[in-house]
């Protein structure tokens, strides 16, 4: 597994710095309000984990999972929501915790969804932020590490489902998934 990674982007280090980073403005700037940290997964699941840890204000936390890549490394365009929220969004300050941001078609959709559903708010925080791919504008309130055009894996991030465990967020090396590429 570590022999297919070319390059490593984030150390864990790196990793929780940026998440004490967002954690404490998060912090300051929900004071008072109902914040639901929403973890997309299954890529945001240890940028969640890591983030919450520094969120010293009370919210409550819930999970989607909605997926639009299937096996390949480029986005289908097509989200589904694979799981729902188990508390009501209603009245509530949603902040949808990301892993990355690339074409941008999974927050948009996310947006579109929660536009029925009378929240007090709705934003997003990013671990990773690809903007030179982006086919659809979402506005990003926390955005930790722009990077190229670069496949990572990592972190939560995967390629073909693989990879998720890795402590680090790493560079795919691309022998890795030529052979698959259209
Ligand atoms: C990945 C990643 C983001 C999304 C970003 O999820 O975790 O959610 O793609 O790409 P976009 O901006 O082009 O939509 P994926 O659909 O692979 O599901 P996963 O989280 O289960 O891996
Ligand atoms: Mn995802
Ligand atoms: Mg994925």
């Amino acid at each position: 597994m570590e022999n297919d990674i070319k390059e490593v982007l984030l150390t864990p280090e790196q990793i929780t710095a940026i998440a004490k980073d967002i954690g404490t403005q998060i912090s300051k700037d929900y004071k008072g309000k109902n914040l639901v940290l929403l973890c997309l997964l299954k890529g945001s699941i240890c940028f969640m984990a890591e983030l919450m840890k520094y969120v010293t204000i009370p919210c409550v936390i819930d999970f989607m999972a909605v997926s639009s890549y299937g096996s390949g490394t480029e986005s289908s365009g097509r989200v589904n929501i694979v799981k729902d929220m188990s508390t009501p969004a209603e009245n509530m300050d949603i902040l949808i915790v990301e892993d990355i941001i690339d074409s941008g078609n999974t927050l948009s959709f996310m947006l579109q969804y929660f536009k029925a559903k009378n929240c007090a708010s709705v934003e997003i925080a990013t671990l990773l932020n690809k903007p030179s791919r982006r086919k659809k504008e979402v506005p990003v309130k926390y955005s930790g590490q722009e990077i190229d055009d670069l496949f990572v894996v990592g972190f939560g991030l995967d390629y073909a489902e693989y990879y998720r465990n890795l402590p680090y967020i790493g560079v795919l090396k691309e022998s890795v998934y030529s052979d698959t590429e259209e």
